[in-house]
């Protein structure tokens, strides 16, 4: 960002001089898909935000796009190596990534959407989420939360059982007197989930912690209503609800 001498005015006038954009560079709004992924019809211009320099990147018309810009799925179905690269080999999760393996199909993609307008602010997501997903075409967003959710989901199981009896009865009853609502009327009898509510058997205990402490502590309030369930929960709580689900193998349960 260097030629920051560049007005809105000149970056106005060399877009419009570009004619119309392809229809995936519309779908993102980043400054490098407009400049460097330009319209094929404009070749070898320069980029205006880098310097001249810096040749713009031309993609050919309809051709596949470099990483950071996701092509629509193909023959070879939805580019999955782009998401499992850090969500684990078949999704199942891997360090800081949950796993996304049978995962509810309206629940990724409400998520995605959450990510691109930065709505879902945890720290782990500004870090690695948002940069994933501003140019995912819709239709991608699509179909690769629709495979994720057919991948067979297998649980963690690394919570500390000590605590899965108590977690297991603040999940289906609650504790009324303390204003904490019970869990199972929303995520179901097995935490399986339903529609755009997310499955939760199975989940690491380290991320299932992680997301019941941040609502608390004032990230991602649009998750509806999920900041308000969790701000009666003790930590003594969240442990034991994280442990209990992290073992709870619902492969049985219906999906
Ligand atoms: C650079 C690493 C990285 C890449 C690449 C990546 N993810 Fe993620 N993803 C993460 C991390 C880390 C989180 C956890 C964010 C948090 O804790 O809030 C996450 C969270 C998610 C969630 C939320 C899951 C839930 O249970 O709420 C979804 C959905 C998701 N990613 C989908 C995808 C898809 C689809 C792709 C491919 C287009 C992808 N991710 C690519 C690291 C990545
Ligand atoms: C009234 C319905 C409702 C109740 C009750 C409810 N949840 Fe949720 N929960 C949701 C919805 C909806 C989401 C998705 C929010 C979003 O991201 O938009 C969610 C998301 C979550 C997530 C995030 C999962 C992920 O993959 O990141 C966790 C963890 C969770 N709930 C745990 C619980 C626990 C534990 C309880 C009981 C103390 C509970 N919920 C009670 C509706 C509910």
């Amino acid at each position: 960002m260097k030629q920051t001498g560049l007005t809105v005015a000149s970056l106005a006038i060399s877009l419009l001089a570009a004619g119309p954009l392809h229809a995936q560079q519309a779908e993102g709004n980043y400054l490098a898909t407009l400049f460097h992924a330009t319209p094929a019809s404009v070749p070898d211009h320069n980029c205006v935000i880098c310097g001249p320099a810096t040749p713009l990147y031309s993609p050919p018309p309809d051709a596949s796009y470099p990483l950071a810009l996701l092509p629509l799925p193909g023959a070879n179905g939805p580019p999955v190596k782009n998401c499992t690269f850090c969500h684990g080999v078949s999704a199942q999760g891997l360090a800081v990534a949950p796993r996304l393996a049978g995962q509810r199909a309206a629940y990724i993609q409400k998520e995605l959407g959450a990510f691109r307008n930065h709505s879902r602010d945890n720290p782990y997501s500004a870090l690695y989420m948002w940069n994933a997903v501003p140019n995912l075409h819709p239709e991608t967003a699509r179909a690769l939360a629709d495979y994720f959710s057919r991948e067979a989901p297998q649980a963690a199981a690394d919570g500390n059982r000590a605590l899965v009896d108590q977690g297991r009865v603040l999940y289906q009853q609650g504790e009324p007197q303390a204003n904490i609502v019970t869990c199972v009327v929303c995520h179901g009898p097995d935490a399986q989930g339903v529609g755009a509510i997310p499955r939760l058997a199975g989940l690491s205990y380290s991320y299932l912690k992680r997301r019941l402490e941040q609502w608390s502590q004032g990230y991602h309030q649009t998750a509806k209503p999920m900041p308000q369930v969790t701000q009666s929960l003790s930590a003594e709580q969240i442990d034991a609800l994280a442990s209990y689900l992290s073992f709870l193998d619902d492969r049985a349960a219906s999906r």
